[in-house]
């Protein structure tokens, strides 16, 4: 795979959060979230953390937020999600999040978050970076039978459930990196920071 292709994968919107609509027949719509994003701009680049509004994430949605320049997905999980985060185990090299540098402490459990009805996670593949597709559809044509939903690589075509799992003999070696983040209320995230201090 050329530098090209895989440097186009890595590219992704830095001013607006992208949210995707789960389920069949999915479409994507680009909402204005600068507003929402905490503290400036300036500051983010340098690794603050980020401040995100969850309000308005519905059920099934995913939205991505830049992060020490890397993207963040936040997804919202169904409980039908939630239920099927243990039926595949069997077939991912590390169900139970061994590799403790891809999570916190707090997030090695089955949904690999503080919240099972909410995803956060680093949104670059662990084989060479390119940014895996969210791909929420039950058993598409291209993905096969087996599959409930999850990311997919199209670099070299590694596949990771909606926990950020990866799945057997694909190249990606170990699961997606959880960022640290904690919880303002209900509808506020804080990404990049978690309540011991800066990560
Ligand atoms: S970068 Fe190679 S499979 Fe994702």
């Amino acid at each position: 795979m050329s530098n090209t292709v895989d440097n186009d994968k890595r590219r992704f919107l830095t001013t607006a959060a992208s949210v995707v609509v789960g389920g069949a027949g999915a479409a994507v719509a680009a909402v204005p979230f600068v507003s929402s994003m905490l503290p400036s701009a300036k500051a983010q680049a340098a690794g603050a953390p980020v401040n995100v509004d969850i309000s308005k994430l519905e059920l099934g949605q995913l939205m991505t937020i830049e992060w020490r320049g890397k993207p963040v997905w936040i997804y919202r999980r169904t409980a039908e999600t939630v239920t099927n985060l243990s039926s595949q185990n069997d077939s991912l090299k590390d169900p139970e999040s061994t590799v403790s540098k891809q999570q916190p402490d707090y997030c090695v459990n089955e949904s690999r978050s503080i919240k099972e009805e909410l995803m956060v996670l680093v949104g670059v593949c662990t084989h060479l970076g390119c940014s895996p597709t969210y791909r929420p559809e039950l058993a598409p044509v291209d993905l096969g039978p087996e599959w409930k939903g999850g990311f997919f690589c199209p670099c070299h075509g590694s596949r990771f459930d909606l926990a950020g799992r990866v799945f057997q003999g694909v190249p990606a070696p170990i699961n997606l990196q959880v960022p640290p983040y904690y919880f303002l209320g209900d509808n506020r995230i804080v990404i990049g920071e978690d309540t011991q201090g800066v990560a």
